[in-house]
């Protein structure tokens, strides 16, 4: 596996490579990220000849709305290079901030999709957020040029936006989604979840027992219902607690036919945690 710190090298690197499969990260991997990784590695291992597996490394300043968040975003290079080769990724991109933005991508113009502006779920709890991620992940498309990249349901809206941006971009890239990697417990993989403090832990556990619990109710208010109630009892005030529709994010219209999707975030400690679940057609 080759470790790649500029765009030059990238470009070098991948000059012959035809089927690049590519998963975009911020480090501080986790098994979450290897089933990622490996999902990559056997798509673009299914091309000998021509393929490569990329994984960026980045903690990317522009989609952090709290400066604090940013600084202790846990850095762990070394492991992530043993999580990522184990994983079976020929490449491993970390570049520097200069890198991916010199000065004039900082301007470029960018159009949010409306499911990273309307439903008021991060959107409106991580204002900027989704214009950073739409930043980085354009820049990053841009810089690899890869055929497949894949993206985890663990960051439902983010994967939403970048369906969306690729489309919108014209760019003829296939996002394959990636069901999300939890702990036996229920607990979603996170990077952030080293912070948890032992004394947070059942509050944390309250989030995915939430939203499996919401799933045996019959109709949307009571999912809604069931899901304040669980993470009351355990002291927990959401962020949201919602039933929305999968592809827009926006409130279930009365005549609704499509996918739905349960989807929380809490702050438990000082952590911050999202998570959600697909949610059946009952209502
Ligand atoms: P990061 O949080 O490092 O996540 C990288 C990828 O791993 C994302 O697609 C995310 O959804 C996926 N992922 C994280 N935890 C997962 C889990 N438990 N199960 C399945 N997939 C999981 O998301 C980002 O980085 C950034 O916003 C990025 C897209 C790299 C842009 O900077």
């Amino acid at each position: 596996m080759k470790i790649l710190s500029t765009a030059s090298q990238l470009g070098h690197e991948l000059a012959n490579d035809e089927h690049v499969a590519f998963v975009p990260t911020m480090g501080a991997l986790h098994e979450g990220h290897a089933v990622l990784i490996r999902q990559a590695a056997a798509w673009s291992g299914s091309h000998p000849h021509s393929g490569a597996c990329i994984v960026s490394v980045f903690v990317n300043p522009t989609q952090f709305n709290d400066p604090k968040d940013f600084e202790r975003y846990p850095k762990t290079l070394d492991q992530d290079v043993i999580l990522s080769q184990t994983a079976g990724a020929t490449h491993i991109y970390a570049p520097s901030v200069e890198d991916v933005y010199p000065a004039s991508e900082l301007t470029r113009p960018l159009s949010l999709p409306g499911v990273a502006m309307q439903p008021s779920l991060e959107d409106a709890h991580r204002p900027g957020h989704f214009e950073g991620v739409y930043r980085v992940v354009r820049r990053l498309f841009e810089l690899v040029r890869p055929k497949t990249a894949f993206f985890g349901e663990k960051d439902w809206q983010q994967l939403q936006l970048i369906i969306a941006m690729v489309k919108h971009e014209r760019m003829s890239i296939d996002i394959v989604p990636v069901p999300t990697v939890r702990e036996p417990s229920g607990l979603a993989l996170s990077s952030r979840n080293r912070f948890l403090s032992s004394k947070d832990m059942p509050k944390a556990l309250a989030i995915s027992q939430a939203l499996r619990d919401s799933t045996q109710a019959s109709n949307i208010d009571q999912a809604e219902q069931i899901m304040m109630t669980c993470l009351a009892q355990h002291g927990i005030t959401p962020e949201y607690a919602t039933i929305r529709e999968a592809a827009s994010l926006l409130i279930p219209q009365r005549d609704f036919q499509g996918p739905l999707r349960a989807l929380i975030a809490a702050k438990v400690g000082n952590v911050r945690l999202i998570d959600n679940t697909p949610w059946g057609s009952k209502s």
